[in-house]
């Protein structure tokens, strides 16, 4: 096996672990970034430009509960995972939810399944971090290939402002940070030569369980 297929075993496994670990054998969601309502600045962002029946991909969607969210307001959702268990929690926590258009989908955005074209906005809220040290360029090829041109990128990952979550993760005998926790110009230098900036602002994971919140850098980043 090559090194990326060996990377991409190795990040699918740690997270099948880790959400397995939570969801299955602690029983009770208590992710810092979990949060069952939307942040206040991703709400802001759609009630501003009055933004109505879209096709989202909630990428990393874990619990689904920010999947589940926009669905309940009027959103074409899909969400997707490398976890199988998140996949199954998110089923779960959709139980007979009436009227919704949402479906969850095991799916790994460094090699996606997902049709070219198929969205109008990408929302992720925490898988880019997790996987920017290995997977930067098939993250980049995918998002640019499921993503309509014009369409909208938002993406919030961990700050180098926030002091917590320094967790590194051992591949053989290297170090992976994770989360990542990026410089304004760290991101900036990634995302730029890709897609056009609209904004980047100080923000946090906002969380329904943990306090105080993660601070983060959110980005509005379209699809040029
Ligand atoms: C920080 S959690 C995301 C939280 C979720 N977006 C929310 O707002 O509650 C990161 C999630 O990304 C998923 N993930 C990691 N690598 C991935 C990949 N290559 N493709 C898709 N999902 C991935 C993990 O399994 C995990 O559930």
């Amino acid at each position: 096996m090559d090194i990326r297929q060996r990377l991409k075993s190795w990040n699918r496994d740690k997270w099948e672990r880790k959400n397995h670990a939570m969801y299955t054998v602690y029983g009770e969601n208590r992710w810092p970034w979990f949060n069952d309502r939307l942040d206040p600045d991703i709400e802001e962002f759609f009630r501003e430009r009055n933004l109505l029946q879209l096709d989202i991909l909630d990428l990393g969607t874990c619990s689904g509960s920010q999947a589940m969210e926009l669905a309940r307001r009027g959103h074409r959702l899909v969400g997707t995972d490398i976890s199988e268990t998140a996949i199954k929690q998110a089923k779960l926590a959709l139980g007979g939810e009436q009227g919704l258009q949402i479906e969850f989908l095991l799916d790994d955005i460094s090699a996606s399944n997902l049709s070219e074209n198929r969205f109008d906005l990408v929302l992720d809220r925490g898988c880019y971090h997790s996987i920017c040290m290995f997977n930067h360029y098939e993250y980049v090829a995918s998002i640019k290939r499921i993503l309509r041109p014009g369409g909208t990128l938002l993406l919030k990952i961990m700050s180098s402002e926030e002091g917590r979550f320094v967790n590194y993760d051992k591949f053989g005998d290297k170090l992976i940070q994770m989360p990542y926790h990026f410089e304004k110009k760290q991101i900036l230098d990634l995302i730029s030569p890709h897609f056009g900036i609209e904004e980047i602002r100080d923000s946090f994971f906002y969380s329904s369980v943990f306090d105080p919140p993660a601070k983060a850098r959110f980005l509005i980043v379209s699809n040029t």
